[in-house]
């Protein structure tokens, strides 16, 4: 039930992640590596602000959702933009601030960052068709880990249920709000700094 719902009401922000997301440029195949290195630190500047978030309130998520708040994506990412000679590190990052601190929203953050994956995976399976990104090693991140991505999703979604009956609707709704729109201004940030420095 309350994935039905978080599902309709973030439609719309989906659906204007997809279109802004510069992951377009993997899905039609042109993305060069300058391009795909912009794609992966945006995605770190995305996940990280939130990770660090939800890993200081661990204490408030409990339930079983620590393997939840273990930098699962930045991680990754911070893997693979070694290898393309970048310190994660150095990276100026932009600030997420929470508008509450409990149970719901931080649930309403990762679902939005599990969710994310799915759209991953088919961002991976489209790199496969990119000329430019042939030389690249095995990717952490966009990686075609189906089943085990799959498994953490639903495993995801089946412990939330589990315990639907301390789940604040509108809270968990707000986490997922706030989570959308820290992606877009992640975006924006990079992007204007790109501008600037271009
Ligand atoms: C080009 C970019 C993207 C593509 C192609 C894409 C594609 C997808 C696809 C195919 C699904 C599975 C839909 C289903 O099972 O019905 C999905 C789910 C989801 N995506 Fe995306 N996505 C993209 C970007 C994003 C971004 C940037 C975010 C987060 C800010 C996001 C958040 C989610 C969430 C939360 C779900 C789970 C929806 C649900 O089943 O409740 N996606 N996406």
């Amino acid at each position: 039930m309350i994935f039905d719902h978080l599902k309709k009401s973030t439609q719309e922000l989906h659906n204007e992640a997809e279109a802004y997301n510069d992951a377009s440029k993997v899905l039609d195949n042109s993305i060069t590596v300058e391009e795909y290195k912009d794609l992966l630190i945006t995605n770190y500047g995305s996940y990280k602000p939130l990770e660090n978030f939800i890993a200081d309130n661990n204490d408030v998520l409990n339930n079983g959702f620590s393997s939840f708040a273990e930098f699962h994506k930045s991680k990754r990412i911070e893997k693979d933009l070694k290898c393309l000679g970048i310190i994660s590190a150095d990276l100026e990052l932009p600030i997420f601030k929470p508008n509450m601190v409990n149970l719901s929203y931080l649930l309403g953050i990762i679902y939005v960052m599990e969710g994310s994956m799915m759209g991953g995976l088919m961002i991976s399976k489209q790199m496969q068709k990119c000329e430019h990104l042939t030389t690249l090693p095995d990717q952490k991140f966009f990686n075609r880990e189906v089943t085990q991505t799959l498994e953490r999703w639903n495993g995801f979604k089946e412990k939330v249920e589990d315990i639907e009956n301390q789940i604040n609707t509108e809270e968990i709704t707000s986490g997922a709000n706030d989570a959308f729109a820290f992606f877009k201004k992640a975006h924006i940030f990079y992007s204007e700094k790109k501008f600037l420095f271009s």
